[in-house]
């Protein structure tokens, strides 16, 4: 019917998997690809290999509607449209905290040789700026029987949200050749997105540089605003203030916004910690380094949580957890999502048993990649049975089954009615009436100092999922 178009999308992780399905949901004629052949099998099946609410349901739906195939085959590919999204990942570099294009150049390499006719190549991965025009370059020597044009179009999905992301944006940022004024580029994506853009969505043009640089921008505004509120917490820990309450406050001018002020145990994910640390790689390779050196404390700002949240348990354990039980609830980065990569609760839950600690972890969806990245933590099967036997209980990912259960069900069962919300999301009074011990990361502490904490390094990571 009109306005139907055919498109692929290479790459298939968390942002592939999930733009593929939600062009089909719009109507469009789709085909998934990536070099994994059991990610495909999977995808091809109707069944989503991450956790992501809702997206199960519009996978299923489309590909029973036949717009959605998935395959390992680039030559088809390269036949079965002539718009291409690139969703592959970009992970860190170990070392430099450079952006690694290696995928996103194999994906270009694979297709591009293949392609007969007029194309369009939309990226959407994170990457490096300059990194548009540089593969703009390689397309261009690739492309011996054909016309390519690229595009960048960054993607801002959060995980837990990533169908209604995709389908109702904030914005769709598009950037062109700034060497070719007359590109059509834009008004064909345009098409691709009408059925969104009839909803009234901002639809932003620009050159590739900009649009690069606005989807990091914004990921290091995000971790900015995050660690501000954990640096005040810092300060509320020694002058006894209360951050949440200052949060509130503070957020109720509009140009601050409360949204993002939620003090506690910092940002993780697939995104954000690697996003700034490229960021600030790709500044120094630039030249313009001290531009962005104030990501590398936005950096440590957020690392430090991780070592004052045990800090937090030494201390409420008096002084060390040498031989503690202790219950670790959460292990996904954030709730709503099963990812560990860079994980703040899984990198507590690791350090405190390197401290001698017996751990306890359970969280409602990432058990499983908790115990692939972790294997030698224990796992328990609920939040109660992680907390039998508990000399401290720790919240450290706001599940709200964690925010909403009650002291009472707990207190029969620990060893010591002592509760640590690292993510402050528990009704403290509640729990102090009901006789424990509550402790809140970013609240003042006390008891004796613990043995000195070395910064809790950043945690390995469980397969990637992009
Ligand atoms: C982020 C961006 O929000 C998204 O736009 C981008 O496309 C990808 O990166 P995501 O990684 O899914 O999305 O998670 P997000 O909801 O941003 O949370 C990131 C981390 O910050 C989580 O660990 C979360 O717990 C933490 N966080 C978030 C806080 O500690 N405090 C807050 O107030 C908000």
């Amino acid at each position: 019917s009109h306005g139907v178009m055919k498109m692929t999308v290479i790459g298939c992780g968390y942002l592939g998997a999930t733009h593929a399905a939600c062009m089909a949901e719009l109507g469009h004629d789709v085909l998934g690809v990536d070099v994994d052949a059991t990610k495909i099998e999977s995808l091809g099946a109707g069944t989503v290999p991450f956790f992501e609410p809702n997206l199960d349901d519009v996978l299923k739906r489309n590909i029973a509607a036949g717009r959605l195939r998935f395959t390992t085959d680039f030559a088809e590919a390269a036949q079965f449209g002539r718009v291409h999204f690139l969703g592959v990942g970009t992970p860190q570099q170990p070392t430099s905290g450079a952006a690694d294009l290696t995928a996103l150049r194999t994906a270009v390499r694979a297709l591009v040789g293949q392609l007969r006719g007029e194309h369009l190549i939309v990226g959407k991965s994170t990457v490096p700026v300059g990194t548009s025009a540089e593969l703009a370059d390689e397309i261009a020597a690739l492309a011996r029987h054909a016309s390519v044009e690229l595009a960048w179009n960054p993607e801002f999905l959060r995980e837990g949200f990533a169908v209604d992301d995709t389908l109702r944006p904030d914005r769709i940022v598009v950037g062109t050749d700034p060497g070719r004024p007359d590109s059509r580029a834009a008004d064909k994506l345009a098409e691709v997105y009408r059925a969104i853009l009839d909803e009234p969505t901002p639809y932003l043009t620009m050159d590739w540089a900009t649009a690069e640089l606005v989807k990091v921008s914004a990921n290091a505004f995000l971790a900015t605003k995050i660690s501000f509120i954990n640096a005040i917490s810092e300060i509320c820990e020694v002058a006894g203030g209360d951050v949440t309450a200052l949060a509130d406050a503070i957020g109720h001018d509009a140009r601050i916004g409360r949204r993002f002020l939620n003090a506690g145990l910092g940002f993780g994910g697939g995104c954000l910690p690697k996003d700034i640390r490229a960021f600030a790689a790709r500044a120094e390779e630039l030249g313009v380094g001290s531009a962005l050196s104030f990501l590398r404390q936005v950096d440590e700002v957020n690392m430090r949580r991780r070592t004052a949240a045990v800090a937090m348990v030494e201390r409420a354990c008096d002084g060390s957890v040498l031989g503690r039980n202790v219950a670790v609830l959460g292990a996904a980065f954030k709730p709503e999502s099963d990812d560990v990569r860079d994980s703040p609760a899984l990198a507590v839950a690791a350090q405190l048993a390197l401290r001698g600690a017996r751990v306890a972890v359970f969280d409602p969806k990432a058990m499983g990649n908790a115990a692939r990245g972790f294997p030698t933590l224990r796992y328990a099967e609920s939040a109660p049975a992680a907390a039998r036997n508990a000399d401290v209980v720790i919240v450290a990912t706001e599940w709200a089954e964690f925010v909403h259960m009650s002291p009472d069900e707990l207190s029969g069962i620990v060893a010591r009615r002592l509760i640590v919300d690292a993510r402050r999301c528990l009704d403290g009074d509640s729990w102090t009436a009901a006789g424990w011990d509550y402790r809140a990361l970013g609240s003042t502490v006390d008891g004796p100092a613990p043995a000195a904490v070395e910064v809790v390094a950043a945690a390995q990571n469980s397969e990637s999922l992009v």
